[in-house]
């Protein structure tokens, strides 16, 4: 059951003003779904980018929670492992994970870091974009119809039964990398203007999982970029392209614009089809609060990594990532994270600690970010628990 860790709560309750959001999310809320898919990029991804042999991952990534790397970049959980908690569900096992018999009975993940919405090109970290994954969902979908329906029960602990295609989750993080990688080599205009093509992408997927017979859909929208060291140290040494937090202004006016037009998609969406749930969460807001009033939530770093190379204000080295080892300028270095993890919002230069996916999965699961908020007519029992 998801609840704030006792440090959090604590330096929550010292603040009168928030002792409301302390009481909400120290209870469980209880989601009446089977099963999840879940589909995006290192925001969500459990394991597939590393399981597909493109990149790997060292030590003292998974350090806070798995003590080993787990496929996931961060130093324990991430959003999704909370939220499946939440729901009382298994972490979901990496649809290209192929070693120990992974158990995907509730529900698979096609997300792989680095992933976009657009189709992947030369440039890009991961070649599994959105539609990528959606055909992979087509054909782990088919291959556990074929199973079913060959095998009979020997296959039921391992497999979703079909009707959880419908009945499930199914969960999108995914566009930050379309935006990010956009400024490497477009105009700020230009970015702004292929907004509508990248909706046009992921609303072609939306709608082969919806003829697929997805039904309950959960998409979270696009992260504060600007607030990333990777992209501050690239993109913001200028200081006037800073806002007042030290974020790259125009990424994340490029994230607001894409936020803007996918929260008009969900709402047209939901008009076409009545039969669906579709829920829009603004995980934006969530985690540029968090940078903003990081003190208040009981964290010393809003951008810093803790897990970098070159110490502050960003400790972030593009050269090298956590937990490498390389030679810069004649000097074997080793990128090992800082003293307490839970100081800081930021793992890596990139990527968020686990300390700060349990303070956004907390917040996601008050309800208060969500359009619709939870209370109103969404699938979810709310029960109180103290
Ligand atoms: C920071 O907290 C204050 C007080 O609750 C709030 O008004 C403000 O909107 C927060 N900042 C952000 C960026 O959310
Ligand atoms: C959508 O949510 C409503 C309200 O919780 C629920 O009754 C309905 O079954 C859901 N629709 C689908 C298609 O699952």
């Amino acid at each position: 059951m998801m609840a704030l860790s006792k440090k959090a709560c604590l330096l929550l309750l010292q603040s009168f003003t928030l002792l409301s959001v302390c009481s909400i999310t120290a209870a469980s809320i209880e989601f009446n779904f089977p099963a999840v898919f879940n589909f995006g990029d290192s925001n969500s991804d459990t394991g597939n980018l590393i399981a597909s042999g493109i990149e790997s991952l060292n030590p003292p990534n998974g350090q806070s929670y798995f003590s080993v790397p787990s496929g996931r970049y961060c130093d324990g959980r991430l959003i999704i492992d909370f939220l499946m908690d939440a729901m009382d569900l298994p972490f979901l096992n990496a649809y290209m994970d192929s070693v120990g018999a992974p158990v995907f009975q509730k529900g698979c993940n096609f997300a792989a870091a680095g992933s976009t919405i657009l189709p992947a090109s030369a440039n890009s970290v991961s070649p599994f974009s959105f539609r990528v994954q959606v055909n992979q969902f087509i054909r782990f979908k088919a291959r556990v119809l074929q199973l079913a329906a060959e095998e009979g029960k020997e296959f039921e602990q391992y497999i979703p039964s079909e009707d959880y295609f419908t009945r499930g989750l199914y969960m999108m993080d995914i566009g930050q990398n379309d935006l990010a990688g956009a400024f490497y080599s477009k105009s700020f205009d230009q970015i702004i203007a292929s907004i509508p093509t990248i909706l046009a992408e992921f609303e072609s997927g939306l709608k082969i999982l919806y003829d697929q017979g997805a039904r309950n859909f959960w998409i979270h929208n696009t992260s504060p970029l600007g607030c990333i060291a990777q992209n501050i140290a690239k993109f913001g040494t200028d200081h006037s392209k800073l806002d007042q937090l030290g974020c790259v202004s125009n990424f994340n006016q490029a994230a607001m614009l894409l936020n803007l037009q996918l929260h008009a998609l969900v709402t047209k969406l939901r008009g076409q089809n009545n039969d669906a749930n579709i829920t829009y969460v603004d995980v934006f807001s969530i985690k540029y609060n968090l940078i903003a009033n990081y003190s208040r939530f009981g964290f010393e770093q809003p951008l810093m990594a803790c897990c970098g190379y070159g110490g502050p204000p960003l400790n972030y080295d593009g050269r090298i990532s956590c937990g490498q080892r390389k030679i810069i300028n004649g000097v074997s270095i080793t990128v090992k994270a800082c003293s307490d993890s839970t100081e800081h919002v930021n793992w890596d230069g990139i990527h968020y600690t686990e300390a700060a996916n349990e303070f956004i999965s907390s917040q996601i699961l008050s309800g208060r970010y969500s359009d619709p908020p939870f209370a109103d007519k969404m699938p979810f029992l709310l029960k109180l628990k103290f």
